[in-house]
């Protein structure tokens, strides 16, 4: 009995020490890769900091043998359900001060989506938005899609 106690005394010592050494450090490899059209790049100062932002408008991801591996589509599921997520600036006509908007949703490509809009703006005429709950309609057309923007009364 003693020499049991002993033996699992010296078992919990060594499973101590090996909880306490440092994981071994990951290994990575190139899933894919490729390069992205990205669209026009727009700067801003907001009250969080400044932000760039431009849409991603395409791309083909090759794996390390340059075989093809995805193009980036609009995130649409299989039935056909759209999830936009919309990054965009505003320049205010009031004080030429900017917006930073940050939509995501769901709704049906080509169709209307509905969103919930992230707001940030330093502009002392539409500051107030930074603090409300908005959403946004962005319903497709021709020659263009109509957004249209909400704020929770
Ligand atoms: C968005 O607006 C369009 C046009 O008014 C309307 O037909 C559609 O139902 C709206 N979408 C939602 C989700 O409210």
């Amino acid at each position: 009995m003693h020499s049991f106690t002993s033996v699992f005394a010296s078992l919990a010592l060594l499973v101590a020490h090996a909880l306490a050494s440092p994981a071994a450090p990951p290994q990575f490899e190139v899933l894919f890769s490729g390069p992205l059209s990205i669209g026009d790049r727009n700067v801003l100062s907001g009250p969080f900091g400044a932000r760039l932002n431009a849409p991603v408008l395409g791309g083909d991801l090759t794996d390390v043998a340059g075989s093809l591996v995805a193009t980036v589509v609009p995130a649409t599921a299989a039935d056909g359900t759209f999830f936009p997520d919309a990054k965009l600036t505003l320049q205010w006509a009031a004080d030429g001060k900017f917006a930073y908007l940050h939509a995501q949703g769901v709704g049906e490509l080509g169709g209307s989506d509905l969103t919930h809009v992230h707001l940030e703006t330093d502009s002392a005429t539409w500051s107030s938005l930074n603090s409300r709950f908005i959403v946004g309609n962005l319903t497709f057309g021709t020659p263009d899609a109509i957004l249209t923007v909400f704020g929770v009364l």
